[in-house]
């Protein structure tokens, strides 16, 4: 059997088991586009991003685990849509933008900021065998495309991460529930506090928004549907 269809397989059934058949089935032909579009992208830079990758699979030794989701990158077309808009609603240039990717997986969102020109993109992530991958994958890409930004990745607990004061850009996509949220919150207005500046947050299905907004966060106009973008003056 080819393996592309192995891996289709696989990613099939690892959604039926973290989904349900009838929301896999459902989204099934939005997902196959995608899939391959992201396969395209990977084969392009020569990079692996693009597995769905089961929690129970992973490696975390971390106290939050029953507070984590799986490891679903963001699409790639979607991520550069995502961080174009971002850029345009914020008035950023790319050279000054840092930007943090909490729960950042295999790298993608990062190698997407190092292509649009940021000058430095940091990954948080919990488990240690996806840093491994994310830092493999950064290394490839940006020994391929010779861009100049800077970028790292952290094996740690989102909530236990001290922001760094230059990072402008903070990055969620689903990666946690409103507890560790919460706490990465006040280490974000803890940063803020002792050096104030425009912080911008993308979140791609905001499920716990709120507590962003409840934290004197402004809600900024959709950048896309299900994609929201705050703003902390
Ligand atoms: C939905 S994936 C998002 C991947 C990546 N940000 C992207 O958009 O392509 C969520 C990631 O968050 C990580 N994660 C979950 N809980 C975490 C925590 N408490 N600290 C750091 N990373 C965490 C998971 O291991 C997973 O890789």
């Amino acid at each position: 059997m080819p393996s592309f269809v192995k891996v289709l397989m696989s990613d099939f059934l690892l959604w039926v088991e973290a989904r349900g058949l009838w929301k896999t089935l459902s989204s099934a032909p939005p997902y196959i586009h995608h899939l391959m579009l992201d396969r395209l992208y990977d084969w392009k830079f020569s990079t692996r991003t693009s597995r769905f990758i089961m929690l129970k699979s992973l490696s975390a030794d971390c106290h939050h685990l029953k507070h984590s989701w799986h490891c679903e990158p963001t699409p790639f077309y979607k991520s550069e849509q995502i961080l174009k808009s971002a850029l345009q609603l914020s008035q950023l240039n790319p050279s000054e933008v840092v930007l943090i990717d909490f729960g950042c997986g295999t790298g993608r969102i990062l190698m997407v900021g190092l292509n649009l020109g940021f000058k430095t993109t940091i990954g948080i992530e919990r488990s240690e065998n996806l840093c491994q991958v994310a830092k493999q994958n950064l290394q490839i890409f940006s020994n391929k495309c010779n861009k100049q930004g800077q970028f790292e990745i952290v094996v740690k607990d989102a909530s236990l991460f001290e922001i760094p004061h230059e990072a402008n850009v903070l990055y969620f996509f689903n990666p946690f529930n409103a507890q560790v949220m919460e706490s990465v919150v006040q280490n974000i207005l803890a940063s803020h506090r002792v050096a104030p500046r425009s912080l911008w947050v993308i979140y791609l299905n905001p499920c716990h928004g709120t507590i962003f907004e409840k934290n004197g966060f402004k809600c900024q106009p959709n950048i896309q549907k299900g994609c929201k973008l705050y703003w902390l003056a």
